[in-house]
């Protein structure tokens, strides 16, 4: 944000789009990236279940558990002096009703330290929403290409195209933010459905793979930094981290191996 705020809370968000200023977030999942991306001036953290992708090595978010989003979503919260952190509630935790998802999110809310949670869906979890926002809980709602039914939509697919789906699309956004939503994020949706949508309502969309016509964006870090072998066509690499980390490695490996460290420098005196 250009007037930035000491803390960014869920007021912020409605007032950095009414003020035609773009929001950032990136995802975390421990203390170390949140603090490096908190003093980076990135707005909101994400700790998304695609910790179990980027982190974890599973080929999907379906296995992420909340006990696992609890342990990351503490340390995230607890070392972001600034940023506005935000959980998801995995796969399998608030599909039921209104009734679990309040219980799942109330758990978030007391055990880590976060702001707000997201979940998956439109319409179907409009419930959910309602739920939570009377409790206090703020909710980012998520449309388009959504990972956790990866199985039914046959993998990470661009949603929204073609008349009726994006009718659907924009029913849904709609829907959302009328239950309570305080943010949409609008992954792998055509880039001009994606800047209607943006028009239409009144909270802000966070894009991925969305274009350049939402009020923010969001990556996965390690995508964005370079971190893994692949990364999807939407996600630019603004670094080489990985790289970094491996000729970091490999100096560490040849100093011992050729014991030149630790040297005088790096060792105690008697
Ligand atoms: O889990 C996640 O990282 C997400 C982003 C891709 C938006 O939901």
């Amino acid at each position: 944000m250009d007037s930035k705020p000491r803390r960014m809370r869920v007021h912020h968000l409605r007032e950095t789009k009414a003020a035609g200023e773009r929001l950032t977030m990136l995802t975390a999942y421990d203390a170390v990236t949140a603090r490096i991306f908190d003093d980076a001036g990135i707005d909101l953290l994400l700790v998304g279940d695609s910790i179990g992708n980027a982190m974890h090595g599973y080929s999907t978010t379906l296995p992420v558990t909340v006990d696992e989003l609890v342990v990351a979503a503490r340390a995230v919260a607890g070392a972001a002096q600034r940023a506005l952190v935000v959980v998801d509630l995995p796969f399998g935790s608030y599909e039921a009703g209104p009734e679990q998802a309040l219980a799942t999110a109330v758990r978030m809310m007391k055990e880590t330290g976060v702001a707000a949670v997201k979940l998956e869906g439109g319409t179907r979890v409009c419930a959910q929403v309602r739920a939570l926002t009377d409790a206090g809980i703020p909710v980012f709602g998520h449309l388009g290409y959504t990972p956790q039914s990866e199985h039914l939509l046959g993998g990470p697919h661009v949603q929204g195209r073609g008349h009726s789906a994006a009718d659907r699309l924009r029913a849904d956004a709609v829907a959302l933010a009328e239950a309570g939503a305080v943010a949409v994020v609008l992954e792998m949706v055509p880039a001009p459905v994606a800047a209607e949508v943006t028009q239409i309502l009144s909270v802000p969309t966070i894009g991925i793979g969305a274009g350049a016509g939402c009020d923010g964006q969001v990556l996965v870090w390690v995508d964005m930094a370079g971190m893994s072998d692949w990364s999807p066509k939407f996600a630019k690499r603004y670094g080489e981290v990985g790289a970094a980390l491996t000729a970091a490695a490999k100096a560490y490996a040849d100093d011992v191996r050729a014991g030149t460290f630790p040297d005088v420098a790096h060792q105690f005196d008697a």
